[in-house]
């Protein structure tokens, strides 16, 4: 079965196909970094009116890509949400177009469900691997989201913990604003903290008791105050934080800022509580799988404290750790086509009444319900 996907909750618009939830035969995206960039983070309106310009390119190619015509696709899927709803309208009403042209079934399909399911993909050229064993952890961690999961089937998802205040992705991107390193701050903050030493800063942790929930706030005051030393006014002879637009203008350092050692102290205490607590989820519930997804899970800190701490809790092979290649963590629409193949088989499909949900939660199929912000 070949799935047309498509995405268009953030700042991607993105189109693939994908056969029977696994191999990827196309997956094009159109990033829309630069049209954000000088605003330092996402303008809803602006990612919307990208989305109508390049939506449509975008599945003409994913088709080529694939080699396939239009009437060779078996269903679309698209994300219902979360996310921003001007930018969801455009995905779902072209998707929703297509499926009533071509006859074909409209599929919804939550973004956070496509994250997970990222890692049951491969590549064009890849024999597909083993898919991941059930009980699973899953650490979801997104610009909008900080999760853990543990998923039991197809569908059956409870949550374990998540984020009182700001996801994972949330804190690089702000941390990478308040260092002066822009957006996004993820990859930002990663190439800055390469050759850092993290010792030399003592960073919080927000372990929470035996809670497996997360808290990064604490962690941006603490590095604001680090900085605040090294400001420098932004127009000669006002003070460094006022004026008018103060906060949206980029902070000015003295040269004397550790940046590389700052990045790397802020990495590692965002990366040992998200490490630490997946690891001990994945003991507390016997899981047969430890899963990464969303674009934190592209941090090559993160991946590495993650099988450190898998190593020295479990023997050799006794709980496989998978997340998936770089440019399935980030948003893409490969990981909605694959999804709503396992949705389709639990018999998902929508009518021409389905709309887009921006604070939609993670479903399961066993009634249970969780979320939080898009
Ligand atoms: O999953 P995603 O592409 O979009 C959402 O659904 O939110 O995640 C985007 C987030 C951003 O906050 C970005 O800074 C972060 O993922 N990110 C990273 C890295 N690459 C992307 N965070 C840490 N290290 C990275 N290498
Ligand atoms: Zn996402």
């Amino acid at each position: 079965m070949n799935v047309l996907g498509i995405e268009t909750s953030c700042d991607e618009t993105a189109a693939a196909v994908v056969g029977d939830g696994r191999q990827i035969r196309s997956n094009v995206v159109a990033s829309q970094i630069e049209l954000h960039q000088t605003h330092g983070g996402v303008v809803p309106e602006l990612a919307a009116r990208g989305h109508v310009r390049a939506i449509i390119p975008v599945v003409e190619a994913a088709l080529a890509e694939a080699g396939l015509g239009r009437r060779e696709i078996d269903a679309i899927a698209v994300t219902e949400g979360p996310g921003l709803a001007g930018s969801l309208l455009v995905g779902v009403n072209v998707a929703k177009t297509l499926a009533y042209v071509l006859g074909r079934p409209l599929v919804p399909v939550n973004h956070l469900e496509a994250h997970v399911y990222a890692n049951w993909l491969s590549g064009p050229d890849e024999e597909p691997q083993t898919p991941p064993a059930f009980p699973l952890i899953c650490l979801l961690v997104s610009g909008g989201h900080t999760e853990l999961i543990l998923m039991t089937g197809h569908g059956k998802y409870r949550h374990l913990g998540r984020t009182l205040d700001d996801a994972a992705g949330e804190a690089f991107d702000k941390g990478a604003r308040l260092l002066g390193l822009g957006y996004p701050g993820g990859p930002a903050i990663q190439r800055a903290a390469a050759g850092g030493d993290a010792s030399r800063f003592d960073l919080p942790r927000a372990w929470l008791g035996e809670s497996y929930d997360f808290s990064f706030s604490g962690l941006k005051t603490a590095l604001l105050r680090l900085v605040e030393p090294y400001r420098l006014p932004a127009v000669p002879g006002e003070q460094p934080s006022t004026g008018p637009f103060a906060e949206h203008r980029p902070p000015v350092y003295a040269p004397e800022l550790p940046v590389a050692d700052l990045a790397a102290a802020y990495q590692e205490a965002v990366v040992e509580v998200l490490a630490v607590k997946a690891v001990r989820a994945a003991r507390d519930f016997g899981a047969k799988s430890l899963l990464l997804a969303g674009g934190v899970a592209a941090n090559a800190a993160l991946r590495h404290r993650i099988q450190t701490e898998v190593r020295t809790h479990f023997g050799e092979d006794e709980l496989p750790v998978r997340f998936p290649p770089i440019s399935l963590c980030t948003d893409n629409a490969a990981m909605v086509a694959g999804a709503a193949f396992f949705a389709i088989r639990r018999g998902a499909q929508a009518g021409w009444e389905a709309d887009v949900h921006p604070r939609l939660p993670l479903v399961s199929d066993e009634g249970g319900t969780f979320g939080g912000r898009a």
